[in-house]
């Protein structure tokens, strides 16, 4: 039987070009069933503990196929009248999520790649790189038997503590949108689909799936819907996954004016809807707010909606309409063209990859003349975390990779000298360390970084006295379902504190530097102890090249070139959503029944517009490392701004000069100051970007960058419209944030840019909630 369903779907499809007519769709729906229409609606469901799967509804004739690629997050139903083959959905953001081994194929393997997360990637400013990195996905993907794959995602990094930040881009939306949009390019370019996540304003985890995020339409607009609105109308992604949270009252996945008004009405988005996974409590909402696709899906919804068609509640055009969106992307994918994935995908092609991007993610943030080392020096490497150096996070942004290269590994590879007293006494107090550790229950769960080893100020001297330079490795984990701690998290532990401040005591004695290795997904505090170290360079969780990539740009063969993607604040309290982060329980009494569920809760976005930088620069908070900040080896000179003006856009031409003596790229950061006009706005905003080739001491690159006048505008929801101030707007050619270079003014004349779908309802909801 399931060769007659492949012989025809071959037959069926190789018919139909990539692009399904309107006719063609028009006619599938008509001859499918009700029953099978609402099949194609959820997903074959998901086994887990305690969960129910949507597998077994006995009255509908529709075949599953949950295990057509183990270990993948999601699969569609098979449909044998049109001989519809299973579509499978595969997580994430770092790599493909599915499992390394299958019972059929005993002695093969099926190890997916684990490239840098998220924040990495976007600390690179690299949208070229980052579109290589995606169409590595994209073929690993295809291979694999992947058609859509679950990423990327560009929630905003509202604040350090949230757990799955590394998984997210930056607190910016302009650089989320733009860098999200080359690494949906580079995906969909192999003929697989990407899955831009969560929509929208899920930026915590507590509670997830109860929290209320209570936003204003403003904030929703500019900041938090701003990214995925870029990526959109740059990269169409063939998908859009709805987000666990209420916004204002309504569940992202039953919210109509963000599915239809907003997504498809103001944006024009052709691609379908799926929800976050057991996401939303009522599908027939989902139904008709636009969410198309159930997922993983459940035998429940499936007969929810049939009912509610039944009983007339729901009516079965609307049914029509989501199952149009869904086929005229499946109609795309390898699945239903027929494609044989070979299970072999390029991985020594894409290892190299992932080694580049790694390295170009990473972030010098101190250099006293301590880098680059020598590549035959000898280090005394410390830090549990040079033997078991991070990947990346938990939970579905995980990847099972074939290997990891800890920075132990990768620095000894490239030829260093490391103190073998301090490698085997690593190695030996991490082995037992971690046997103290229990297993995870499910994979899903946090991992834990074993302790920091203490050492005597006695040992340290020695260690100091016998090697050239000391190099020490912190590490910090987070993942899904919980947000991150401050202490021993966000803040140094005492052991990594005092280990800081001991190492840089012993090797100054020494006349020796000292190095500091940050292994880590998210913002941690550096002002408390960044004076001691000579050196530090953010490695992010760089994926399973992290030693390699740490060992080349420690030895200068690559120039560090990353800024940050996010500010790093003084201190926590420091941030403007701190107060009310990750939100609170609305009866603090209740207890979650499990990590999965969370109990009622509500954030309130009381920082409205001003996040990150935005908040920093406009209230004059001074900050430890700014929005945009990266160090090199070499210097670069800015020069010769030249601005003009056409009707919609704004011209800028300039130059950027290597004025050092070493071979480097350097990001250039402009920004835009608006003036005054009725409403508030940031002190200045982030509105292009560009990364320069890499250009040898003394040579230029002349640069030109266009803004669109309408990206100057601001949201005004009185009016439901885009509009712009007249007045003149300073352009800021800049280092980072806190660095502006060279600068310009244009002047331009008021008006109202758009007028956008009027979402009164977002707004009065707003209103009623905050009120509370
Ligand atoms: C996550 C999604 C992921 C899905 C499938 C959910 O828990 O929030 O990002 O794609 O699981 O694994």
């Amino acid at each position: 039987m399931k060769k007659l369903i492949l012989l025809f779907s071959v037959i069926c499809f190789t018919q139909l070009n990539a692009q399904i007519s309107d006719q063609k769709l028009d006619s599938i729906i008509t001859n499918l069933s009700l029953e099978e229409k609402v099949y194609l609606l959820i997903g074959t469901g998901m086994d887990l503990p305690g969960v129910p799967s949507g597998a077994e509804t006995p009255s509908v004739a529709v075949g599953t196929t949950k295990d057509k690629v183990p270990g993948a997050a999601g699969t569609s139903y098979t449909n044998e009248k049109f001989g519809f083959p299973a579509v499978v959905f595969a997580d994430g953001p770092a790599g493909i999520r599915i499992s390394p081994t299958r019972d059929e194929a005993p002695a093969e393997t099926f190890y997916a790649t684990a490239f840098p997360t998220a924040t990495s990637l976007a600390s690179s400013w690299d949208v070229d790189l980052v579109k290589r990195v995606g169409a590595a996905f994209g073929r690993e993907g295809k291979e694999y038997g992947v058609d859509f794959l679950l990423a990327p995602a560009l929630n905003i990094q509202r604040n350090p503590l949230g757990g799955r930040n590394f998984e997210y881009y930056s607190e910016d939306p302009v650089l989320a949108g733009k860098i999200t949009a080359g690494f949906v390019k580079g995906v969909q370019s192999e003929g697989i689909g990407a899955t831009i996540k969560h929509f929208v304003a899920n930026n915590s985890e507590t509670n997830r799936t109860e929290l209320n995020t209570i936003v204003s339409e403003r904030a929703l607009r500019e900041i938090y819907l701003k990214g995925f609105k870029i990526a959109i109308k740059e990269s169409h992604p063939w998908a859009v996954m709805s987000s666990y949270n209420r916004i204002n009252g309504t569940y992202a996945s039953e919210n109509r004016e963000l599915l239809t008004d907003i997504l498809r009405n103001d944006w024009g988005y052709d691609g379908f809807v799926m929800t976050d996974w057991f996401a939303g409590k009522d599908p027939v909402a989902q139904v008709e707010a636009g969410n198309d696709l159930m997922m993983p899906g459940t035998g429940v919804q499936a007969e929810t909606i049939l009912a509610a068609v039944e009983n007339g509640d729901l009516q079965e055009s609307v049914i029509d309409r989501n199952v149009r969106n869904i086929l005229k992307k499946y109609y795309l994918t390898p699945s239903f063209k027929g494609y044989e994935p070979s299970n072999k995908p390029d991985l020594e092609l894409n290892k190299e990859i992932a080694r580049d991007a790694a390295s170009q993610g990473m972030v010098l943030l101190k250099n006293d003349n301590a880098l680059p080392i020598k590549s035959n020096a000898s280090v005394a490497l410390f830090g549990v975390s040079s033997v078991e150096t991070i990947s990346g996070g938990t939970g579905s942004g995980d990847v099972n990779k074939a290997y990891m290269v800890s920075i132990k590994d990768g620095l000894q590879k490239a030829g260093f000298n490391l103190d073998e007293k301090l490698v085997s006494t690593y190695d030996s107090y991490v082995k037992k360390e971690r046997a103290k550790v229990p297993p995870k229950q499910v994979f899903f769960l946090p991992d834990v970084v074993v302790p920091e080893k203490d050492w005597t100020k006695a040992e340290l001297k020695d260690f100091a006295k016998n090697n050239e330079v000391a190099v020490y490795t912190l590490g910090r984990t987070s993942g899904e379902f919980q947000d991150r701690k401050i202490e021993n998290d966000f803040e140094l532990s005492e052991h990594e504190l005092n280990l800081i401040k001991d190492l840089s005591e012993a090797f100054h004695a020494e006349n020796k530097k000292l190095v500091v290795i940050l292994n880590i997904g998210g913002v941690i505090e550096t002002q408390s102890w960044k004076q001691y170290p000579d050196a530090i360079l953010l490695a992010w969780q760089p994926g399973q090249e992290a030693g390699n990539a740490v060992a080349e740009i420690l030895n200068g063969t690559v120039n560090p070139s990353g800024k940050l993607a996010v500010t790093f604040p003084n201190k926590l309290s420091d941030v403007s959503s701190t107060k009310n982060f990750p939100g609170t329980a609305l009866d603090p009494d209740q207890k979650p029944a499990n990590i999965l569920m969370g109990i009622p809760a509500e954030e309130k976005y009381e920082e409205g517009i001003f996040i990150g930088y935005r908040y920093f620069d406009t209230f004059k908070v001074e900050t430890s490392y700014p929005f945009g900040f990266g160090l090199s080896y070499t210097e670069f000179g800015y020069d010769n701004l030249e601005v003009s003006r056409d009707t919609d856009q704004i011209n800028l031409d300039f130059e950027v000069k290597n004025i050092g003596d070493k071979s480097g790229r350097e990001v250039v950061e402009i920004f835009v100051h608006s003036p005054d006009g009725e409403v508030e706005k940031p002190e200045k905003e982030l509105k292009a970007f560009y990364k320069t080739k890499l250009l040898q001491p003394d040579e230029s690159e002349s640069i030109s960058l266009q803004i669109n006048v309408d990206d100057l505008g601001y949201y005004d929801s009185e009016t439901n419209s885009w509009k712009l101030d007249g007045g003149a707007y300073e352009i800021i050619v800049a280092r980072n944030a806190e660095d502006p270079e060279l600068k310009a003014e244009v002047s331009l004349e008021g008006k109202t840019i758009s007028k956008t779908s009027d979402s009164m309802n977002l707004q009065a909801k707003l209103e009623e909630f905050s009120g509370k």
